[in-house]
């Protein structure tokens, strides 16, 4: 954070990544939308922004118009001018996008203010990571694909809206770690720990037949094991369970801190802006392990 006036800071953040999906126009509004969340997760409001763009000389011009076209569609939808980039020659297709926004000094959130007793609210299903792996084996269904794809290219700015109007203690956006890494980032850093419960927590239709036909990201897999010494998995979990909680996630959902006493009203803020906020677990006073996963 950056301050330039009593009232206002500046933010950067920047993001970029290999095609997730097939479809050009989705993958730049994916990108987008992630490069945004990040703004979208400290309470701030995305300003500007510059295309990072890495594209094989010898591809198809077309396909490189639509990744723009849909990260322009979507920072449009967002309010985010962006005012250039700069593309280079690569083997492997990029996107992404460097962001400026603007947050209150006073107002902004990090992801280490959790207090015991709050609720943790979680935005978005998970999942993504587990269905883009299929689609890259076309082993996911058509429908699947599609819901994954819009949620992913939902932005986080509603949820953000939501939790300002009400006043939260922490929130991070869920990304590569998964929901639980990024806890576990969030309640190392404040000084708490956590409760989870696997049944309360959302998940994309169609993830659990995918991981019944044994299809995971290496990426999950790897934040399953790094998050292993600081979780306590009730035994009734299966490999499975893990394996959504530690899904490493695209443009995820908002994680929330919120105090017991405000959580209702969060839930209203995010119904009456079409988000569909899940209460997912508490804050706990500091312990070891910091995460306890209950069925
Ligand atoms: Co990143
Ligand atoms: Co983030
Ligand atoms: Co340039």
């Amino acid at each position: 954070m950056f301050r330039i006036g009593d009232d206002t800071a500046l933010v950067q953040t920047v993001d970029f990544f290999p095609p997730i999906v097939d479809d050009p126009y989705w993958f730049g509004a994916i990108g987008a939308a992630n490069a945004f969340s990040d703004v979208y997760a400290m309470g701030g409001r995305p300003l500007l922004a510059l295309n990072i763009l890495a594209f094989p000389v010898d591809l198809d011009r077309d396909i490189l118009a639509e990744v723009l076209r849909g990260g322009f569609e979507k920072a449009q939808e967002a309010g985010v001018l962006i005012v250039g980039g700069h593309t280079v020659d690569d083997a492997e297709p990029k996107y992404g996008l460097a962001v400026t926004g603007l947050v209150t000094p006073g107002a902004q959130v990090t992801n280490v203010g959790s207090r015991p007793g709050d609720a943790l609210v979680l935005t978005k299903p998970l999942g993504t990571g587990i269905i883009t792996t299929a689609g890259k084996a076309e082993a996911a269904p058509a429908e699947v694909m599609d819901e994954a794809i819009r949620v992913m290219a939902e932005l986080n700015r509603d949820a953000s809206e939501a939790m300002l109007a009400v006043g939260v203690n922490a929130c991070t956006d869920v990304t590569g770690f998964g929901l639980m890494g990024h806890l576990a980032g969030m309640v190392r850093g404040g000084g708490v720990a956590a409760r989870l419960s696997l049944n309360a927590v959302p998940v994309l239709p169609g993830v659990r037949e995918l991981l019944d036909d044994g299809i995971a990201p290496e990426g999950t897999y790897r934040n399953m094991k790094s998050v292993d010494k600081l979780a306590r998995w009730d035994p009734a979990l299966t490999l499975d369970d893990k394996l959504v909680l530690c899904d490493a996630q695209t443009s995820g959902g908002l994680l929330i801190s919120v105090a017991r006493e405000r959580v209702a009203r969060l839930l209203e803020e995010l119904e009456a802006r079409s988000v569909r906020g899940a209460v997912v677990g508490e804050v706990l006073e500091a312990s070891e392990p910091f995460i306890e996963v209950v069925a």
